[in-house]
C-alpha cells in the first residue's frame, strides 16, 4: 500500500463532501489568505486539484506552483483545472521521491500525513522541512484526535475511514501520527490554528 488514490480519484471529492460537507475544503481555503504574492508554492497530495482554482481566485497570476501527486489519475484531473496564469508544474511522484533545488516560500500538505505510517511521516517531514525557506510557511491540514478533543465519534469515524481505505488497499496508516512535535522540535511557530468539524479537522499555519 503506497497511499495512491488512483482507485477512487473520480469519486474522492464527492465522498469527502458527503462525509465532511465542506469542512475539508473550508479548512484549506481559509489558509490561502496567508499565501504571499508572487511566491513559490509546493503542494503535496493535492488530490483532484480543486485547490488550484481556489488559489487562482486569490492570485490569478504570479505564483510558481509545484504540484506533487502520487496518483496519476489525480494529476490528470488537476491538469484540467483552471489555474489561470499561475505557473504550475505537475509531478507524478510520491513526495518522498521528489527531489528539488528550489527553496519554497510555502508548502501545503492537506490531508497527506494522515495516510502515512510513522517512518514515512518522519522522512517526509525532514525532506519538506529542508525544501522550505527560512521564515517560510507550512499549511498543515489533517484529522486530529487528542485528549482534549478525542470524543468517541471521532475515534469511530477515523477507524471506519482507515478500514474503508484498507479494504481498497490504499492507505498504509492504521493510526494518526501527531505531527505537532515534529514542527515544534524543528523550531516552527504557530501563526494560526483552526478547528473544523467539531474539532476533528485541524488546520495550522506554521512559520519556519
Ligand atoms: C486524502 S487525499 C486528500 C486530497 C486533497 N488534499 C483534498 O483535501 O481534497 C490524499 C491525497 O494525497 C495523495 N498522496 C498520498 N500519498 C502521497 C505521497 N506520498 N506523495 C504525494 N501524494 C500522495 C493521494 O493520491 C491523494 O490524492
Amino acid at each position: 500500500m503506497n497511499n495512491n488514490y488512483d482507485k477512487i480519484a473520480n469519486h474522492y471529492d464527492t465522498l469527502s463532501r458527503l462525509v465532511f460537507f465542506k469542512s475539508q475544503v473550508n479548512a484549506q481555503v481559509n489558509q490561502l489568505q496567508y499565501l504571499p504574492k508572487d511566491s513559490s508554492v509546493l503542494i503535496a497530495g493535492g488530490g483532484t486539484g480543486w485547490i488550484l482554482e481556489e488559489i487562482a481566485k486569490i492570485y490569478p497570476s504570479g505564483l510558481r506552483i509545484v504540484y506533487v501527486e502520487i496518483s496519476a489519475k489525480m494529476i490528470a484531473l488537476s491538469q484540467k483545472r483552471n489555474y489561470q496564469n499561475n505557473q504550475v508544474e505537475f509531478v507524478n511522484l510520491g513526495i518522498e521521491d521528489f527531489k528539488t533545488e528550489i527553496a519554497f516560500d510555502v508548502i501545503l500538505t492537506p490531508f497527506l500525513f494522515d495516510n502515512f505510517a510513522e517512518q514515512r511521516a518522519e522522512k517526509v517531514f525532514g525532506q519538506l522541512n529542508a525544501y522550505l525557506k527560512k521564515d517560510g510557511l507550512w499549511f498543515l491540514v489533517d484529522f486530529s484526535l487528542n485528549k482534549t478533543n478525542g470524543n468517541w465519534w471521532k475515534w469511530l469515524l477515523l477507524k471506519s475511514m482507515y478500514s474503508f481505505f484498507k479494504l481498497l488497499g490504499i492507505v498504509e496508516a492504521n493510526e494518526l501520527i501527531d505531527m505537532n512535535p515534529y514542527f515544534l522540535n524543528a523550531g516552527y511557530k504557530v501563526l494560526e490554528l483552526r478547528l473544523y468539524y467539531g474539532g476533528f479537522i485541524k488546520a495550522v499555519i506554521f512559520k519556519k
